[in-house]
């Protein structure tokens, strides 16, 4: 890495894993300022520390920044979200929380060939269908990685987002991306400078998700059975 690049990644990644674990949240409003090529590859250096089945290291990410790729990628991610957005309004047309959180998908969605990076996660070779765990070794085999790239994101103050939508046809991913049928797309993330800030994300209390020795025995729950 050049002088000039290490100056410019100095420092922006150093905040204390919890703190980054803590307000890493999915971030979909973004400004159109640039994020610079050092950072992104940085940000795909740490996302490489994670692990993959048999170590076969076997990802491919392809860095979006044509005007022409991202709006074909974001015409599938509108497909989606224009039927799925649809259907996920009406059944949460009650819950002002989940209707703020359509809000900035479809704000996404209008703005996503804006934002000034996308970051496609693939993986290459085929995802046997048989025994049933080789598509949970398939899969565990990018999305640690991806999760490494959020967290990264998250302590150099960039926003973020793991999103699937535009990934609806892999046949049209592909095709839109000049993608070999080699190589799956796995998830995406636009990333950019946030437009809002980060705050912290509400999670199910653990002793309410945590079992000890058999399912159903839950003695971490607190005095209101959470
Ligand atoms: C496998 C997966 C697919 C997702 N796909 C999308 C997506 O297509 N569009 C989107 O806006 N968010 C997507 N998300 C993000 C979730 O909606 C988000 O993590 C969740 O709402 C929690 O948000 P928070 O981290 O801000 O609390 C996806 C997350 C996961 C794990």
């Amino acid at each position: 890495m050049s002088a000039t690049a290490e100056q410019q990644i100095e420092g922006l990644f150093s905040m204390p894993l919890d703190e980054a674990m803590r307000t890493q949240r999915a971030i979909r409003r973004l400004k159109d300022d640039p994020v610079d090529d050092a950072i992104v590859l940085q940000l795909i250096e740490l996302a490489l520390r994670a692990p993959t089945g048999s170590n076969a290291q076997n990802w491919e990410f392809l860095v979006v920044r044509d005007r022409a790729v991202k709006e074909r990628l974001g015409a599938l991610n509108r497909q989606a979200w224009n039927l799925y957005g649809g259907i996920g309004r009406w059944l949460n047309r009650n819950e002002p929380k989940m209707l703020r959180l359509m809000d900035a998908v479809q704000w996404q969605a209008d703005h996503f060939a804006e934002v000034p990076v996308v970051i496609v996660a693939c993986l290459r070779g085929p995802r046997l269908p048989f025994p049933p765990v080789m598509s949970s070794s398939y899969y565990g085999s990018i999305y640690p990685s991806v999760q490494n790239l959020l967290l990264a994101a998250r302590s150099a103050g960039l926003g973020a987002a793991l999103i699937t939508l535009p990934l609806w046809s892999t046949f049209l991913a592909r095709r839109a991306l000049g993608l070999p049928w080699s190589v799956t797309p796995c998830a995406v993330v636009p990333i950019g400078w946030p437009r809002g800030r980060y705050g912290p994300t509400t999670r199910r209390p653990v002793g309410e998700v945590v079992h000890l020795d058999r399912y159903g025995n839950r003695p971490f729950r607190d005095a209101n059975g959470r």
